[in-house]
């Protein structure tokens, strides 16, 4: 289950003394506050904390969606604050692939047509084999040619998350990838998120305040006030919700 078997653990992304503010002067507000972690390439990693805690913020950092104040974000090798807006679009194209709480589907294409969007955009015929497969894995085998709105939601955000992965990126980040879903079809996006990194070996970072869904992932890091607490390898839902509550804790 966990990875004794792995020989060397390379990094899909990583963040080191992350400061993220808002704003500036009386209003600022200084949502991550010196973060520094690594996100290991071929796992599926939970960010977990209370609402304003900065999940959100160290994701669009990571993913290079926004800037930080100080502290570097790195993609594989790549620093993203060396990279030009050019080049800095290029790799999120290319490297990165994202899903959203919104499933952000277009309505007009099919399920197969959305599927490929990020591929037919960049000019890129893609690995039909892997988005062969990657229909496989997110059962929308039936589903290819109806479009989005014929959909259940989490029909739509299986779409989207065999969307995220097309393009065969480092890794995929997801914001509160069932926040619109009941509990069964976020139990089955979930899943797929999680048979997705097991079958295909890609990295999934996914932020949500959900212990249920947290424990999905190999491996949870929480925040709290914008600072790095604690990590925990082989979650359960208990025992997220356990470390939750000692944030709750007034002081
Ligand atoms: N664009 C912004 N401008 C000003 N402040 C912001 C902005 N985005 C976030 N913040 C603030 O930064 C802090 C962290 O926000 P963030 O969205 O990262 O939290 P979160 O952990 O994702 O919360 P939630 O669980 O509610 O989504 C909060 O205090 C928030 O109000
Ligand atoms: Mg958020």
């Amino acid at each position: 289950m966990t990875a004794t078997t792995t020989t060397t653990t390379r990094t899909a992304a990583r963040v080191v003394d992350a400061v993220k503010v808002y704003g500036s002067g009386d209003t600022s507000v200084r949502a991550l506050d010196g973060v520094s972690v690594d996100f290991p390439a071929g796992r599926f990693t939970a960010i977990m904390g209370p609402s304003g805690s900065g999940k959100s913020t160290l994701m669009h950092c990571a993913a290079g969606l926004d800037t930080l104040t100080s502290g570097t974000a790195h993609i594989g090798d790549t620093e993203l604050g060396t990279l030009d807006d050019r080049r800095l679009t290029l790799m999120r194209r290319d490297r990165v692939g994202f899903v959203f709480q919104a499933y952000n589907l277009v309505p007009t294409l099919t399920v197969v047509e959305n599927i490929t969007l990020p591929l037919d955009l960049a000019g890129d015929t893609g690995d039909k084999e892997w988005i062969d497969a990657l229909i496989d894995v997110v059962g929308l085998r039936g589903r290819l040619h109806h479009r989005p709105s014929e959909l259940s939601g989490g029909q739509q955000q299986r779409v989207a998350v065999a969307r995220a992965f097309a393009g065969r990126p480092d890794v995929v980040f997801a914001d509160e990838p069932t926040g619109n879903l009941d509990s069964r079809s976020g139990e089955e996006v979930l899943g797929l998120l999680g048979r997705t990194v097991r079958q295909t070996a890609r990295t999934v970072v996914m932020v949500t305040h959900d212990p249920v869904a947290a424990a999905h992932a190999d491996e949870v890091v929480f925040l709290a006030d914008g600072r790095l607490v604690d990590r925990m390898t082989s979650p359960t839902a208990d025992k997220v919700l356990d470390r939750m509550k000692a944030f709750e804790v007034p002081s």
